[in-house]
């Protein structure tokens, strides 16, 4: 069994080689000298955002990760390392990978089985190319849309995180780790990462990183579910979140790092849950951990992170360190050997478990399913279903194919801004994504007369229709609100605040949304973004307002259900509040007044819900998050992930099915 040849290997292991399993380094830092992968025994190896081999292809992947796998065999135990990279909605770093809607659009899209089979898909792109480990899903509940990383959560709803968060899971790691399509998910970032309050902490905008600041119960109840759910489900490793809170006691008095937070990494997760698998850090997560005093990651940063229960270190750079630190502090009694042991045999149950024992270099036999016409079918139909349309007055969708559509808008024709963040590069700029279809795209091979103009400089000419496409530019994690260093202006440079930045349109698609409505008689405008964009002064003048979210690669889904080839179905994930002002918008609460209520979206063909009856409904606290996962909710994922597990597909669909209705 696996408890055997884990127990039988590190009996053979010196306290040097533990310690090596249990340090990450960076691609680049290793790559001009892999020697040091055997010198140290290291036993994982990362690719951060937009870190990429030379050759940048599933081949060049593949060559360059088993050159690294050698290095690691060649140590006196031949132990195999485990590569992990982000793939968060698809293989990010690989030209030509099929890229998914983020998380917020597969949260609108309220389907677990379409989010299974779609990490299923990601699955198989990411092992194709030699890679058995993703830091995914995020299964951070999203309570303040000024989070720079919102687009990476399912939504506000613990349930809708909850659910899709074990599908995910379920969908990464499939029935057996082994197999040529799965690889180990990580569950992250552990935890209320999406939870911690604006405006406080060390700097003054610390949402990103920032401190939790809720009362035990709201965490319990709101924060902590995706991860009970997705424990239960085998979740090979979860990820602590750079934030800090208070678990001590019901006070706020003592916020600590997540990283050093032995009660929730051991105490909750550990011991509670019975979480079986490792935890690793955050990127350098361990150097935020005080006091400060010379060179991170320091002897006290690195003990306390190991005594607190992280299993393995991200050390891009500073692997070398660590690894010499940290066997310092077990020679001088600070880090026991028992925890050590403890914490090298998770991660050597892990490789056991993907078969990298027996197998451990890249298994190529899916290469050519990356980016294959059957994989972006699934990721079109993802697409499809999330689109959610906000309002559709006079029937203005579906468009007919024969009527003459005038483009518009930045976001229209740019893969880089559709796919958004860890894509390409880790901040997703725009131009670095070259495989795919654009909407402008999707809609030419949809209709017969198309006109683009990004700006709407050109004549309209008389069109039918006008299609605006506005909103985000990419960004990832960071201090900030909202993260890209092009939205990073102050009033000091001469620049709008972040705070007005953040969730208001840009100046440039206000003036192309006015213009385009105000000359072709029917407007329809679609929102491609990480998160809610607020448009209340220019909603009167549109006629079909669709919140697209970042749809990845595959434009043509956008297309899909404007044109009617299918129905709108998707629902909102997070609330889309009126004003920059109130995007903290928590269902239940006594002054909740979005412009569009959690779970509001129209459909197109079917029956037209009315949205002051969708606001009743809500208040009747249908939904009401701090009361936690609907219990049918609970249950059915409990049982499906057994079913699933065990291979009995069918039962699994119909829970998932059941764990659907659920959030309805
Ligand atoms: O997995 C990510 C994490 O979400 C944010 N910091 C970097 C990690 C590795 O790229």
């Amino acid at each position: 069994s696996t408890d055997k040849r884990v127990a039988d290997l590190v009996s053979r292991m010196t306290l040097a080689e533990k310690v090596g399993q249990m340090t990450q380094a960076e691609r680049g830092s290793v790559t001009g000298d892999p020697a040091v992968i055997t010198e140290l025994g290291l036993g994982s190896v990362l690719s951060g955002g937009g870190s990429t081999p030379a050759e940048n292809t599933p081949g060049g992947w593949a060559d360059a990760i088993d050159g690294f796998q050698t290095q690691a065999l060649a140590t006196r135990l031949q132990i195999p390392l485990i590569y992990g990279v982000d793939s968060v909605h698809g293989h990010g770093n690989l030209d030509g990978a099929t890229i998914l809607p983020h998380n917020i659009g597969l949260g609108a899209t309220r389907d677990p089985l379409l989010v299974a089979r779609a990490e299923r898909m990601v699955a198989t792109e990411t092992r194709a190319t030699g890679i058995p480990w993703t830091f995914a899903p995020c299964v951070c509940v999203v309570r303040d849309d000024r989070w720079g990383r919102t687009y990476e959560s399912f939504g506000e709803h613990p349930a809708l995180a909850t659910v899709l968060g074990t599908s995910a899971v379920l969908g990464f790691q499939g029935k057996r780790l082994d197999s040529s399509r799965s690889v180990l998910a990580t569950a992250k970032h552990f935890v209320a990462d999406g939870d911690t309050a604006y405006g406080t902490g060390e700097g003054e905008y610390t949402i990103d990183q920032g401190i939790t600041e809720q009362s035990r119960d709201h965490v319990e109840a709101v924060d902590l579910p995706p991860y009970m759910a997705a424990v239960a489900a085998g979740v090979g490793s979860v990820m602590p979140s750079f934030s800090s809170i208070d678990w001590t006691d019901d006070g706020l008095g003592n916020p600590v790092k997540m990283h050093a937070n032995k009660a929730l990494l051991t105490g909750w997760l550990k011991d509670d849950q019975g979480f079986d698998g490792f935890v690793i850090s955050d990127w350098q997560g361990i150097h935020q951990i005080p006091p400060f005093a010379g060179d991170s990651p320091t002897t006290e940063q690195i003990g306390t992170g190991v005594n607190a229960g992280i299993d393995m270190f991200m050390e891009p750079s500073q692997f070398e360190r660590f690894h010499t630190r940290l066997v310092a502090a077990v020679q001088d009694g600070e880090v026991s050997e028992k925890r050590i042991n403890d914490a090298v045999s998770r991660i050597l149950a892990a490789k056991f478990e993907l078969g990298l024992f027996e197998e451990p270099f890249a298994d190529r036999s899916h290469a050519d399913q990356i980016g294959s016409a059957e994989h972006r079918a699934i990721a079109r139909k993802a697409v499809a279903k999330s689109q959610v349309l906000l309002k559709n007055d006079g029937g203005a969708l579906p468009l007919d194919s024969g009527e003459s559509v005038y483009v518009a808008g930045r976001n229209a024709d740019d893969l880089g801004n559709q796919a958004g963040g860890w894509t390409g590069t880790w901040q997703g700029f725009s131009g670095e994504v070259t495989e795919g279809t654009t909407i402008l795209e999707g809609i030419r091979a949809a209709a017969d007369d198309v006109t683009f103009s990004e700006d709407a400089s050109a004549p309209t000419g008389g069109a039918d229709v006008g299609v605006v496409v506005v909103g985000e530019t990419p960004y990832a994690e960071g201090f900030g609100d909202v993260g890209g260093p092009e939205w990073a202006w102050d009033p000091a440079d001469g620049g709008v605040s972040r705070e007005e930045k953040s969730m208001s349109l840009q100046p440039g698609d206000v003036e192309v949304v006015e213009k385009v409505c105000a000359e072709i008689e029917t407007c329809v405008v679609l929102v491609v973004s990480g998160r809610p964009q607020v448009l209340t002064e220019q909603l009167g003048s549109i006629d079909a307002l669709v919140a697209s979210w970042l749809p990845g690669t595959e434009g043509a889904g956008v297309a899909d259900v404007l044109f009617g080839e299918r129905r709108f179905t998707g629902r909102l994930p997070v609330s889309w509040p009126r004003s920059a002002d109130d995007p903290v918008v928590n269902v239940g609460d006594q002054d909740y007044d979005p412009l569009f209520p959690f779970g509001w979206g129209l459909t197109t063909g079917g029956r037209t819900p009315h949205l002051d009856e969708h606001r009743t409904q809500l208040q009747d606290a249908v939904l009401d998050p701090v009361n936690g996962v609907p219990p049918a909710a609970s249950e059915a994922i409990a049982t499906s992930d057994v079913a699933l597990l065990e291979g009995r597909k069918g039962l699994a669909h119909r829970l998932l099915v059941d764990a659907r209705s659920g959030l309805e």
